[in-house]
């Protein structure tokens, strides 16, 4: 592993729990269920080797249109890792932010899901984001919503919209930009993850499926993306 800092804000679409399953001839459940101790495994390394920022994709906005019977298996994990994992980060002093429109949630996910954050508000070691129900689009939509009605109530001259403004209404304004983005199970697309936000994020795909992505996978991603060389629009780092 480089001795290189590690990236400050990593985000992962964490995919593949189904065909996990399948492979195993398991119930995709299993699958969901599996992907957890991932995300276990990713929290406490990205705490233990410095990361600012993790932000993981739980649940888009169009994972909505799967089945009842599938969405009801995503509620209830969501409703026992906010019950059971949340002394976990605390003890580890690990930050919560949940971003998504958290309305679809029954009010017992979301009175858990304020609670842990509320909870976890004075830890200052990694911050962990969780996007559940959430899309990239809805999130500048969002953003461009609550600037409208700023201008159109005179608090807001709308030629001060710069990217620097907008960005102060996003759901990650107050993170770092995402610099390394992950996406596990072979697919190569973002499906409505983060996009105002990985502008200029060093992409990495690789086909390990969720359930079985680890320590050593990680370090793989942040190796990849410490041969990148990030120019951002420069001929080189410097000029
Ligand atoms: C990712 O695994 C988890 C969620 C989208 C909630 P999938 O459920 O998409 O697994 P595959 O892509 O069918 O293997
Ligand atoms: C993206 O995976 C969402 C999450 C991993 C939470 P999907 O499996 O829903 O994406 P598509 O449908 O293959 O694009
Ligand atoms: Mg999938």
């Amino acid at each position: 592993m480089s001795e290189k800092l590690p990236p400050k804000h990593i985000a992962i679409i964490m995919d593949g729990n189904g065909r996990w399953a399948k492979s195993k001839h398991l119930p995709r459940s299993s699958g969901h269920q599996r992907g957890v101790r991932s995300v276990r495994k990713i929290v406490k390394h990205c705490a233990k080797i410095g990361v600012n920022t993790l932000t993981l994709f739980a649940f888009s906005s169009e994972n909505m249109k799967r089945s009842d019977e599938e969405i009801s298996v995503l509620f209830k994990l969501f409703l026992t890792v906010l019950k059971n994992e949340t002394k976990k980060l605390k003890d580890n002093n690990i930050k919560l932010k949940i971003i998504g429109d958290l309305s679809v949630f029954t009010p017992e996910i979301q009175s858990l899901a304020e609670d842990a954050q509320e909870q976890l508000q004075s830890n200052n070691g990694l911050n962990l984001v969780i996007a559940a129900n959430y899309g990239g689009q809805w999130d500048i939509t969002e953003a461009a919503k609550k600037i409208a009605e700023q201008a159109s109530t005179g608090g807001l001259n709308p030629q001060d919209i710069d990217p620097a403004l907008f960005q102060k209404y996003t759901s990650l304004a107050k993170y770092p930009q995402a610099d390394l983005l992950i996406r596990t199970s072979g697919e190569v697309r973002i499906s409505n993850f983060l996009l105002w936000d990985i502008a200029y994020s060093e992409l990495y795909f690789c086909d390990t499926l969720w359930p079985d992505f680890d320590e050593d996978c990680l370090n793989l991603a942040i190796e990849s993306f410490h041969s990148r060389d990030r120019r951002f629009g420069k001929r080189n780092g410097n000029t």
